[in-house]
């Protein structure tokens, strides 16, 4: 069975048996006047990946970043429609965003370490959630740097610098930095953009492992990228998905003329 676009709400939707994780309802975000996504109604099935592609400045960010309220913060910008997570719509006043953000955590396109040691940048959000306990916290730290990947190079040296570290190690550790709070969903905005051939590879291993846990979403760019690691893509074009599917048949038979003009290299 494939996806199926839904009469009645143009719900996008995976495979109907399939559990979801999350959903938009007719998704709209303003930047003052100009509408950067226009209705985006889709569903993000648990413990997959579902790559966000698409030409620069189609709104894969802006779509991203909604999904975590993080366009609240972000000047001239309104987030209209539902973001509907354990059956409740998050994108409403009421909602505490740090509580929700901590089910569905965000990694961003450069790797953005607090500027204190490895063990504190994981520590520090955990203290923030209340969490004080030397032996759970250390027992934490440990386990999201190894989920991360990153636990090997990094064990005998907890207490330096994260700044130290090299990029995509920088990368990993925001990565536990955000699993370590065991979120729901994971948001990942181009995570690997900045970083080398082998710690891509390592970031895209270390998604892989995640996705028996957690629901990925990423934007990348990288169309080898997306065809490695999800399971899913949606085609994002002007503010609109133009197309949502199994990743397969997104890169070998899309449906729609211009997605795969964009997934040959014919435009974006
Ligand atoms: N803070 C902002 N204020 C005003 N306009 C914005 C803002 N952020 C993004 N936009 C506009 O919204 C549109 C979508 O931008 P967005 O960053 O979501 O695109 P994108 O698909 O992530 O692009 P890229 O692939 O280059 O990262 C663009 O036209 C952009 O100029
Ligand atoms: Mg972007």
């Amino acid at each position: 069975m494939g996806i199926e676009k839904t009469l009645e709400t143009n719900i996008i939707r995976m495979r109907p048996e399939a559990e979801v994780a999350l959903k938009t309802n007719d998704l709209h975000v303003h930047y003052g006047d100009f509408e950067a996504i226009k209705g985006v109604s889709m569903e993000f099935e648990k413990n997959k990946i579902t790559s966000l592609i698409g030409p620069s400045g189609c709104g894969k960010s802006t779509y991203l970043r909604s999904l975590n309220r993080m366009n609240d913060t972000v000047p001239g910008a309104k987030v209209t429609g539902e973001i509907i997570y354990q059956g409740i719509d998050v994108n409403v006043p009421e909602v505490d965003v740090f509580e929700m953000r901590k089910n569905i955590g965000m990694v961003f396109q450069r790797p953005n370490p607090f500027s204190k040691s490895i063990y504190e940048n994981i520590a520090f959000a955990l203290r923030r959630h209340g969490m004080k306990d030397k032996a759970a916290l250390d027992e934490i730290v440990e386990t999201s740097l190894k989920q991360a990947a990153l636990w090997d190079q990094v064990k005998d040296q907890l207490n330096k610098s994260a700044l130290a570290l090299s990029g995509g190690q920088q990368q990993r550790l925001c990565i536990a930095r955000a699993i370590a709070l065991k979120p729901d969903i994971l948001l990942l905005d181009e995570p690997a953009s900045a970083l080398d051939p082998i710690s891509t590879s390592q970031v895209e291993e270390t998604l892989l492992e995640l996705k028996e846990k957690y629901t990925i979403i990423i934007v990348t760019h990288n169309m080898q990228q997306a065809s490695r690691i999800s399971d899913y893509t949606a085609f994002f074009y002007l503010g609109n998905v133009i197309e949502y599917d199994e990743t397969r048949k997104i890169f070998t038979r899309p449906k729609i003329q211009q997605t795969e003009d964009y997934v040959s290299g014919h435009f974006g």
